[in-house]
């Protein structure tokens, strides 16, 4: 295959969904809740927080040469402007071990959990978080970014955008917000004696995250803008970018608008905050296909699908690909994978995805890297541990972890292209 020199060939988590007690986050909070719109708590995880040494040992086993994972926030600034050093010397360790083992990290540094505060004050509606996070990621840099070459600032900045359209504007607003305050509420009437709702007799709410507003989609865009600032300011070696959801977003006759509205929320309309980034991390699952009366759901459209009720199609990775090549910036591929039982379709869905990068990289598109999502069976947020994405098995009974042949598979591929 022809991949460029240096290419690399990776695996992804995020820390909530692996590191396990995650407990000044916003996400164990609406988890916790009685109620809550979660299936189950993350609890435990895949006690990464305390595996990580084996984790990244095995990838390197593999034949991989890259990690990419996330710092949590909640972990690292608990309470506002209050820093946990020995969260940041566990962050340390985790880059050591990435470099005892021959492995690029390239480091996240919010990937959808907020410390719980940062909600209570309005998350992503509050004009001051561009601040707030511009300082936490200058506080890491400072302490670590010497150790981090690649650092993503935000996980999927154009989330809120796609869930938007998924789940129509208005309702969905602020729904994450208020389940967390609610809970800051309860906790408040409790000390004070008086009876609070009990949060069983609420609708249940708590919803993703970030924002379903214009505004709030301008915060996000300027909170990028000033933690690449601060980052580059901290530690000017390390290469910075964001990453976007974008889906190949497909037209049938009658479509073509609509197609085109929906390409330009979920990326062109990101362009302007990217100008000066270094790279943009590309994550891709699925289609869309729109026609002349809107998306054509999923399940219409006849293909397999997956765990998450996604269309088998790997093919949509090398098409993101060369559309997201317009905006001039070299590329990885920093999440791209299936939830399925049956991993011979994880083998095929990597092998065709890998197909079309390699298609792509032929014809000049400038992509540097491929992280399959997820190195570990882990937290699908909501959906809790049902969805299977990993390259690696967890029982959390045991936390044995058990090597998938898909992970074989692409260890194989990374180590005779990672040799040429
Ligand atoms: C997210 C991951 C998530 C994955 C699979 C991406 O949107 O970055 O956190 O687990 O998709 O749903």
């Amino acid at each position: 295959m022809s991949f460029p020199e240096g290419f690399l060939w990776g695996a992804a988590t995020a820390a909530h969904q692996v590191e396990g007690g995650n407990v000044n986050s916003d996400f164990w909070a609406l988890e916790n809740q009685p109620g809550s719109m979660f299936v189950e708590p993350s609890g435990d995880a895949c006690d990464h927080y305390r595996l990580y040494r084996q984790d990244i040992a095995l990838l390197s086993v593999l034949g991989l040469n890259a990690y990419r994972f996330s710092i949590e926030w909640a972990r690292v600034e608990p309470a506002p402007g209050r820093y946990s050093q020995s969260a940041l010397a566990h962050y340390a360790e985790v880059l050591r071990a990435c470099r005892d083992q021959g492995i690029t990290p390239m480091v996240t540094l919010h990937h959808f959990s907020n410390p719980r505060w940062l909600t209570e004050l309005g998350g992503w509606e509050n004009e001051d978080t561009p601040d707030r996070f511009a300082a936490y990621c200058g506080t890491v840099m400072r302490e670590i970014g010497p150790m981090i070459p690649y650092a993503c600032t935000i996980n999927e900045a154009n989330i809120g955008e796609i869930i938007r359209r998924l789940i129509g504007s208005g309702e969905g607003r602020d729904l994450h917000r208020e389940a967390v305050v609610g809970l800051a509420d309860d906790r408040a009437k409790m000390g004070a004696g008086t009876e609070a709702t009990p949060a069983r007799q609420r609708p249940p709410r708590g919803i993703f995250l970030f924002t379903f507003s214009d505004e709030g989609l301008d915060i996000i865009r300027r909170a990028h803008a000033q933690a690449r600032d601060a980052i580059r300011q901290a530690s000017p070696a390390t290469k910075v970018g964001i990453t976007l959801a974008l889906q190949d977003v497909q037209a049938q006759p009658g479509g073509e608008n609509a197609a085109d509205e929906i390409w330009a929320g979920q990326f062109t309309d990101f362009l302007p905050a990217m100008e000066g980034d270094d790279f943009i991390g590309v994550q891709n699952y699925s289609r869309v296909v729109v026609g002349p009366s809107g998306e054509i759901a999923a399940a219409d459209t006849g293909g397999e699908l997956t765990q998450m009720g996604y269309e088998f199609y790997p093919q949509a990775l090398e098409a993101v690909l060369r559309r997201a090549a317009a905006a001039g910036l070299p590329l990885f591929v920093t999440e791209n994978g299936i939830a399925t039982g049956d991993d011979t379709r994880r083998t095929e869905f990597i092998r065709q995805a890998l197909g079309g990068v390699e298609r792509a990289v032929v014809d000049g598109t400038d992509v540097r890297g491929y992280f399959y999502w997820s190195a570990l069976d882990n937290f699908e947020w909501m959906l809790g541990y049902r969805p299977t994405f990993g390259l690696v098995a967890v029982d959390r009974a045991t936390q044995r972890r058990t090597i998938k042949d898909s992970a074989r598979f692409l260890g194989g591929i990374a180590g005779r292209n990672a040799l040429a």
